[in-house]
């Protein structure tokens, strides 16, 4: 009987640098178990020169369904916040730290999972190898499991966000929340809503430092 040994998307990733060819390998993944009841997998979108990548947890339900990412209530959220903040979103390249949707089964709902960290690293080959093929100024870390695959499982947004690290796969990494934090907290909405935006801006000015530097 077939085993994996260790969980990993390594041998499903091709070694090249071209987007539209990673993108198209990526649905013979079995890396991991999650493919196993996913509608499909969600690969990264957006240009393959980008500036910024944006690094999400993982397709919720109608990412999973539609098959792109950030489309749903968070995407909508970070849209509006990106406008807000100068961000355009075109000129960015959206994906998440792992690329099937993780749920459990609720009557007809599907609710989100919390990927496990052997997920988030089984799936860390396919974000890696997007990195490598834009590398971009700045990787944006939406969230925990984001920061959890790119700077480990002891960097902490709530302490670190906003700040700006160097990373071996960006000129600079930095992390803020997961919009989808701020929709689950609505009593809490404008405060963590101003407190993203604060970020993103910061993020919309260290961009343009970033672009004259280069
Ligand atoms: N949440 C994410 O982290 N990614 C998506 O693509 C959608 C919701
Ligand atoms: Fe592969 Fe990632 Fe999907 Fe797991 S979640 S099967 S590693 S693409």
């Amino acid at each position: 009987m077939a085993r994996i040994l260790k969980a990993s998307a390594a041998e499903w990733v091709p070694a090249s640098h071209d987007l539209s060819r990673l993108r198209a390998a990526a649905p013979a993944c079995r890396g991991c178990e999650l493919y196993q009841h996913a509608t499909q997998v969600v690969f990264g979108e957006g240009p393959p020169d980008a500036k910024v990548v944006m690094v999400g947890e993982q397709p919720g339900d109608e990412e999973d369904r539609r098959g792109h990412p950030f489309i749903g209530p968070s995407g909508k959220l970070l849209s509006k916040a990106m406008q807000e903040a100068g961000l355009d979103r075109e000129k960015i390249y959206v994906t998440n730290a792992v690329k099937h949707f993780k749920f459990l089964e609720r009557g007809k709902r599907r609710i989100h999972a919390k990927p496990s960290g052997i997920e988030i690293s089984a799936c860390k080959p396919w974000l890696e190898a997007e990195l490598a093929a834009i590398e971009p100024e700045l990787v944006v870390c939406l969230g925990a499991t984001a920061a959890q695959s790119l700077m480990g499982s002891a960097f902490r947004i709530t302490a670190s966000r906003g700040k700006f690290f160097p990373h071996p796969w960006a000129k600079e990494l930095t992390a803020t929340v997961h919009p989808s934090a701020i929709l689950r907290a609505p009593e809490r909405y404008e405060e963590e809503y101003e407190l993203f935006l604060r970020d993103l801006r910061v993020i919309a000015g260290r961009v343009k430092e970033l672009e004259k530097a280069s």
